[in-house]
């Protein structure tokens, strides 16, 4: 049996929400799934106050009290994780963009390796594939391994041709998602996200080490490590982690 939850940033039970059951629908069919929708209306999530007590001290140092652990909580029970968002003025809705803001500090110190993740994004007419795009970003910078979600496009109310389609994109995500959930594995990293480690990891090597993220690296090994995870690395990918090496050395000597 694997879990998936869908967070889903729309206070309407209308399109988003009839994408998300399509996709439970589908999952269900494929599968032993139990599936668990997240309205994020119905949790109390204050605004990011932008103090970065949480990249700097730890996220227990947040000031806010609510319901981010509770969120956490659901993430981290989760084999795998949907973000279902409605284009709102071409970004996702205001309170899945502070989710986001609210677990930046997973940017820094990823940690759901080897959970999948997809994102769905509804919207009326343009806009929705970069927000898709962005949505995916965001699951790799939580260190969710992501497969390609679905922008669909809807009107109010939904024709049947419509209907048809969101059915179609939706089968589709549902596929690969399950595909990827049944796999349960630790993908080896593509060259840019091995880069992207290395380089951070150097510039965070340079840090004062009462900063988190330096504790965290030390705590973890990653200053040592090839990346997040074990993994095995290619010829190719062993040069250019150490070419990310050198360059993330220059740079943290830079600053
Ligand atoms: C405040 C607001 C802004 C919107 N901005 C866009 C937009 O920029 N592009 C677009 O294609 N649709 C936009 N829409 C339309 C919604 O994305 C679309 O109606 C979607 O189905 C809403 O999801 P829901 O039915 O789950 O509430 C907007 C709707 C609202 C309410």
């Amino acid at each position: 049996m694997k879990k998936v939850i869908a967070i889903i940033g729309s206070a309407r039970k209308k399109a988003t929400y009839k994408a998300v059951q399509e996709f439970e629908k589908n999952l269900k069919e494929l599968g032993n799934i139990e599936f668990e929708y997240i309205f994020l209306h119905n949790f109390h999530l204050e605004f990011c106050k932008g103090c970065h007590s949480c990249f700097n001290n730890g996220e227990e140092y947040c000031p806010l009290k609510d319901d981010r652990d509770l969120l956490l909580e659901k993430m981290e029970s989760a084999d795998g994780v949907i973000l279902a968002s409605p284009n709102y003025a071409f970004q996702v809705s205001a309170r899945m963009k502070n989710f986001l803001d609210r677990f930046a500090y997973f940017y820094h110190r990823p940690i759901f390796f080897g959970k999948v993740f997809t994102a769905i994004v509804v919207q009326g007419f343009f806009g929705g594939k970069d927000i898709r795009k962005y949505l995916e970003t965001m699951g790799k910078n939580f260190g969710f391994n992501p497969v390609k979600g679905a922008c669909i496009k809807t009107l109010d109310p939904m024709t049947e041709k419509q209907t048809r389609k969101l059915k179609k994109k939706i089968n589709k995500v549902s596929k690969r998602f399950f595909k990827q959930i049944m796999k349960s594995s630790k993908p080896s990293p593509s060259s840019g996200r091995l880069m992207m480690f290395r380089i951070s990891r150097k510039l965070i090597e340079n840090l004062d080490p009462k900063y988190r993220d330096y504790q965290y690296y030390q705590e973890n090994g990653w200053f040592e490590s090839d990346y997040y995870y074990e993994t095995s690395l290619g010829i190719g990918k062993k040069i250019a982690g150490s070419l990310a090496d050198f360059i993330g050395k220059q740079m943290a000597k830079s600053q």
